[in-house]
């Protein structure tokens, strides 16, 4: 059996990874760096398990991986909700499921693609609310992308003249506007197939991961702890990065979808690379041998209190 890496410019993970397996040579699981040039219709993947670094930037990989989980592969992670998922649903769902998050508002557009008519846009109140919109928010908060990463377009604005400029920046994106949590501690939680969570402390003003052992009060980490997993379980993510803002000692989950997270040693510190390669190690590895397609799947659609009973109860679930 084979497990298959697909890497960006990262150098450490990918290498740790296949040499670490290559190393155990568990029951002849080998892994190796995909080689792809083409893929045929239905073409049969060789490989039983693939971890994905790097779809979101190389298209034809995310068809590529769509394509071998019909041929069985176990693909970390899911292809198929990493292209549907966006961190607005994300901040929906987690409210749903008890995780504090910060007070959101999902905007439309500023502008449009050329070739989109003025009247594809009836359904939008034009002007938008601004003041209403602040009100619920309050001031200052964040302008970011609904479906964003690397803080990519991520600005804090501190009054309506400024949330108007940097919203008129932002033409085609779509972006949420959301309340600042003026945090007096930020945790970043490796999360390692759902289960195998490490809550790290960060530093996002340096954006350094800083190696601190009992950062978190016991009720502040069983607290967390919890809400990585809800997040987890409900988003189907084999491999995230879960991030707490905590103020006034209420973990606020602020970023929670990161499903090709920054592994590079030099960034996250050689005792947590040295964590990551043996959970993501073992994870291969596990799911090599009995890794069902099934828990690729989000499971938010399943559980207690998402989708209201009376609908559920009407076979809408
Ligand atoms: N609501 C918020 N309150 C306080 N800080 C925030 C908030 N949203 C984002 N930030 C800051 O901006 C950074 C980037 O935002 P994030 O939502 O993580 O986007 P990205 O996916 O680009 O990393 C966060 O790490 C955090 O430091
Ligand atoms: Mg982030």
């Amino acid at each position: 059996m084979k497990i298959g890496l697909l890497v960006g410019r990262e150098n450490t993970f990918p290498l740790a990874f296949i040499k670490k397996i290559n190393e155990m040579d568990v029951d002849g699981i080998r892994a190796e760096f995909v080689r792809l040039g083409g893929t045929k219709e239905a073409e049969p993947c060789e490989y039983r398990v693939i971890v994905d670094r790097i779809s979101h930037d190389i298209r034809y990989y995310r068809a590529f991986l769509k394509n071998a989980v019909l041929s069985g592969t176990y693909v970390i992670n899911n292809p198929f909700w990493w292209s549907a998922d966006d961190k607005f649903f994300n901040y929906s769902v987690a409210s749903k499921l008890g995780v504090a998050i910060p007070r959101t508002i999902c905007l439309p557009s500023k502008a449009y693609p050329e070739d989109v008519w003025p009247e594809s846009l009836r359904n939008l109140v034009f002007p938008l609310d601004w003041q209403g919109i602040v009100d619920y928010i309050g001031l200052p908060a964040f302008l970011k992308p609904f479906d964003g990463g690397g803080w990519r377009h991520v600005y804090k604005v501190h009054s309506m003249e400024e949330l108007l400029h940097y919203y008129d920046l932002t033409g085609e994106l779509c972006m949420v506007l959301q309340q600042f949590i003026d945090f007096e501690h930020y945790v970043r939680c490796f999360c390692i197939g759902k289960t195998e969570i490490m809550p790290v402390k960060y530093d996002p003003k340096h954006r350094r991961y800083i190696v601190e052992h009992g950062h978190l009060t016991p009720a502040l980490g069983e607290r967390i702890m919890r809400d990585a997993l809800i997040i987890n379980e409900a988003l189907g993510y084999d491999m995230n990065t879960v991030e707490f803002a905590i103020q006034d000692g209420i973990p606020y989950a602020i970023d929670f979808m990161n499903p090709a997270p920054d592994m590079e040693e030099s960034s996250i510190t050689s005792f947590y690379f040295d964590w990551v390669v043996n959970a993501m190690t073992k994870l291969a590895i596990e799911k090599a041998q009995t890794g069902k397609l099934s828990d690729m799947f989000p499971r938010w659609h399943r559980m207690p209190g998402v989708i209201p009973a009376v609908k559920a109860a009407s076979n809408i679930v």
